[in-house]
C-alpha cells in the first residue's frame, strides 16, 4: 500500500472514531429530548384548558381554546364531565361516554396521567396525556407519536450527513497533505532512477519537511561522493592504461631491433611468440579502458534499423547478412556501441568456428543475432562466459583472447536496455549470440 493511501486510511480511521464517539451519544439523546419536549407540551396544553374549563359555567366556552391547543400539538383535545361525557371534541365528532378509557378514568379520579399506547381505532401508536378539571371532569390530549418519530429521525440523518460533510472535506484536506508527503519522496525516487541510469549529475530537490529535506541532502551528498569515487577510477584506470602503453611500445620496439640484430631461428621464434603477447596486452589494456567508461554518458542515443548496424558489420568482417524482413524496426541506442557489441559477437564467431564455415548476421525487430558452425558452448557454459575474464571450452581451445569481449558488449548494451546473450544453436551444431532491446521503438524516447 503505498503512502499516500496509508495516510489517507489512518486519517479516515481518525476522523470515523471522532465522528462516531461525537455524534453517536448526541443522536441517541436526541429521541429522548423531543419526546420529553412533547409529553411536557401535552401536559401544558392540557393543563391550561382543563383551567379554562375550571373557571367556565359550560365547557364549551373553551371550545375554541382546545382547538388551539389540539393546533399546537397536532393532535386533539377532549373535555368530559364529571361522568365522563364529552362535552368538548376539538376534531367535532366524539360524542358520549369516554368513561372507560383509562386515562379518562383515572383523570377523573383526581389523578394526572401520561401514557403512550397503540390506538385500535387509529391502528397507531399514541401519546394519551389527561388531566382532572378542577370541580369534576377531565382534559385529554391525544397526539400521533409517529410525527415525533419522524422529526426525531430527520434530526438524526442530519446528524448523519454533517458527519458525512466532515469526514468528506477531512478526507479532501488528508489528500493533499498526503501529497506534500509523498511528493519530495517520489521526486527523490526519480531522482535515484535517473542516477540508476548513470546520469550521476542528477540531484533530488530539498523540499518538503526538516526530515525529508535531511534526506534528500544525504542522498545528495551520497551521489556526489559516489560520483567523485568513480571519476576518481575512471581517471585512475585512463592514466594507467596509457602509463603501461608506452613501456609496452618500448618493449615492442626493442624486440623489433633484437630481432634486426640478427638472432638464431630459435630465438627468432620466442621473439615472434613474445610480440603477440605484447599484442595481447595492449588488447586487453584496451577493452579495460572501455569497460572502465561503460556506463558514463557520452555518445547519445538516436534511433538505428538494426538492419544497417548488420549490414555494416557485415561489410566490416565480410560475412552474410540476413535482413528477416523488418526493415523499417528501429531501436534506441548509440551506433558506435551497438557496432562494438555486435563487433564482439562477430569476432567470438569468426575466432571459435572451423575455417571456411558460414558465419551470419541476422537482423531481427529489436534484435541483432550472429550465428556460427563452430563447436558451440560447453552445457552450462551459456551465463558464465559473459562474465569478466572468464573463457570458455572453445576459448580455451582456440585463439588467444582475454575473457572481456563478451561482458564488454554487454556493459555497451546495458545503457540501452539491450541484454546480450550466447547459446547454442537450434539445431546445432554452433553458436548464436544475441544482442536483444527491450523493444522496437517507433520514436525516440
Ligand atoms: N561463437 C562462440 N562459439 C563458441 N564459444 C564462444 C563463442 N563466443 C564466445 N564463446 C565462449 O565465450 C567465452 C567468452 O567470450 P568473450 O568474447 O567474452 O571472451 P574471449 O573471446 O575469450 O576473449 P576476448 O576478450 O578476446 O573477446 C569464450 O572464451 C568462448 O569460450
Ligand atoms: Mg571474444
Amino acid at each position: 500500500v503505498s503512502l499516500r493511501t496509508r495516510l489517507l486510511l489512518a486519517l479516515a480511521y481518525v476522523l470515523l472514531l471522532a465522528i462516531v464517539a461525537l455524534e453517536v451519544p448526541l443522536a441517541l439523546s436526541i429521541g429522548e429530548r423531543v419526546d420529553a419536549e412533547v409529553r411536557s407540551q401535552a401536559s401544558n396544553q392540557a393543563l391550561l384548558v382543563a383551567a379554562c374549563a375550571a373557571d367556565a359555567d359550560d365547557p364549551r366556552e373553551c371550545q375554541g381554546l382546545a382547538g388551539r391547543a389540539a393546533g399546537n400539538v397536532r393532535g386533539r383535545v377532549l373535555i368530559v364531565d364529571g361522568q365522563g361525557t364529552v362535552r368538548v371534541d376539538s376534531a367535532g365528532t366524539a360524542t358520549g361516554d369516554f368513561g372507560n378509557r383509562p386515562e379518562i378514568a383515572a383523570a377523573l379520579a383526581g389523578r394526572t396521567f401520561q401514557e403512550r399506547r397503540r390506538s385500535e381505532t387509529l391502528d397507531q401508536e399514541i401519546l394519551a396525556t389527561a388531566v382532572p378539571v378542577r370541580g369534576g371532569g377531565a382534559v385529554r390530549i391525544t397526539q400521533s407519536v409517529d410525527a415525533v418519530t419522524r422529526a426525531v429521525n430527520r434530526a438524526r440523518l442530519g446528524l448523519a450527513l454533517i458527519g458525512l460533510l466532515v469526514l468528506a472535506i477531512g478526507l479532501a484536506l488528508g489528500y493533499v497533505i498526503a501529497n506534500q508527503v509523498a511528493r519530495p519522496l517520489s521526486r527523490l525516487e526519480h531522482a535515484a532512477r535517473q542516477i540508476g541510469e548513470g546520469d550521476l549529475d542528477a540531484r533530488a530537490p530539498v523540499e518538503g519537511s526538516p526530515e525529508q529535506r535531511t534526506l534528500a541532502t544525504a542522498f545528495n551528498e551520497m551521489t556526489g561522493r559516489m560520483a567523485r569515487l568513480l571519476k576518481g577510477q575512471q581517471e585512475f584506470v585512463a592514466d594507467a592504461s596509457h602509463q603501461l602503453r608506452t613501456p609496452l611500445t618500448g618493449l615492442r620496439l626493442r624486440l623489433d631491433e633484437a630481432r634486426a640484430a640478427g638472432v638464431s631461428p630459435e630465438a627468432e621464434a620466442e621473439l615472434r611468440e613474445g610480440e603477440k603477447e605484447i599484442d595481447r596486452l595492449a588488447a586487453t589494456i584496451d577493452e579495460l579502458l572501455i569497460l572502465s567508461r561503460a556506463g558514463e554518458h557520452d555518445a547519445p542515443g538516436e534511433l538505428v534499423l538494426t538492419a544497417d548496424a548488420a549490414r555494416r558489420a557485415g561489410e566490416r568482417w565480410r560475412v552474410g547478412v540476413v535482413d528477416t524482413g523488418v526493415s523499417d524496426q528501429r531501436v534506441w541506442c548509440a551506433p558506435a556501441d551497438l557496432d562494438r557489441a555486435i563487433d564482439a559477437l562477430v569476432e567470438n564467431a569468426v575466432n571459435y568456428s572451423p575455417p571456411g564455415s558460414e558465419v551470419t548476421i541476422v537482423a531481427e525487430p529489436a534484435a541483432v543475432v550472429v550465428l556460427d558452425e563452430g563447436p558451440g558452448l560447453a552445457a552450462g557454459e551459456e551465463a558464465l562466459v559473459v562474465e569478466r575474464f572468464h573463457r570458455g571450452s572453445a576459448g580455451r581451445a582456440g585463439a588467444p583472447g582475454t575473457g572481456l569481449g563478451l561482458a564488454i558488449a554487454r556493459e555497451l548494451m546495458s545503457r540501452w536496455h539491450a541484454d546480450v546473450k550466447i547459446a547454442n544453436r537450434q539445431p546445432g551444431p554452433g553458436a548464436a549470440a544475441r544482442i536483444d532491446f527491450a523493444k522496437a521503438s517507433p520514436e525516440a524516447p
